[in-house]
């Protein structure tokens, strides 16, 4: 893939534009803040439930605090290191209203993400989604790194960066709509 070819679809119609967008492993060189400004406010078109708009957005900087963030994470080993901002998806617990809706915080987080990285690709920031499926005690210690609220509950964390002018992207082949789809007559 050629910077070029992955930011061909930027102005085409939804599908290509969607298909377009895939996670990037490969960064060569910084972001800037303004379109990490833009993406966030792009995002912000993601529906929620009341529109109460839980997630927040946390953008690290710093190289020896994403250095450290990035040793607690799994998944960003060979690529991580190139990144040149970290993204901490959150979501507000006080946009809550009550016991039964509490997992909602996942859903009202995710799409807003998945809108966070169309965002950010319509900006052409190049971004990898990185799972934050740890233990309480990693996640006291990003805490301990960067200063979350306690209210705000560790969703997902995007690895950023400029996309280097030649790169390889993962296939990532799709299930067949057959398998996804149940059509109930
Ligand atoms: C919640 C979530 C967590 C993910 N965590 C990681 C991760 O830790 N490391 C990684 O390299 N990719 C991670 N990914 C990226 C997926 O592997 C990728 O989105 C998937 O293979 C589809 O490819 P695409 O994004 O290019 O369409 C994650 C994606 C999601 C949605």
């Amino acid at each position: 893939m050629t910077r070029e070819q992955y930011y061909a679809h930027l102005e085409s119609a939804f599908p290509e534009f969607s298909a377009s967008r895939h996670s990037v492993r490969h960064f060569n060189g910084p972001v800037s803040l303004e379109q990490i400004e833009q993406a966030v406010s792009l995002a912000r078109n993601a529906p929620s439930a009341c529109n109460r708009q839980h997630a927040r957005v946390h953008c690290i900087c710093d190289k020896e605090i994403r250095e450290k963030v990035l040793s607690l994470q799994n998944g960003n080993r060979g690529f991580g290191h190139l990144a040149d901002k970290l993204l901490i998806i959150t979501a507000d617990l006080h946009d809550i209203r009550w016991e039964e809706e509490r997992n909602d915080l996942y859903t009202n987080a995710g799409i807003f993400l998945m809108n966070l990285c169309y965002a950010l690709h319509a900006n052409k920031v190049a971004h990898c989604l990185l799972n934050w499926s740890v233990s309480p005690f990693r996640d006291i210690l990003l805490r301990k790194l960067v200063s979350i609220p306690d209210h705000e509950t560790v969703i997902c964390i995007l690895a950023c960066g400029d996309c280097p002018e030649q790169f390889s992207l993962a296939a990532s082949p799709r299930k067949p709509v057959s398998e996804i789809l149940t059509i109930h007559r």
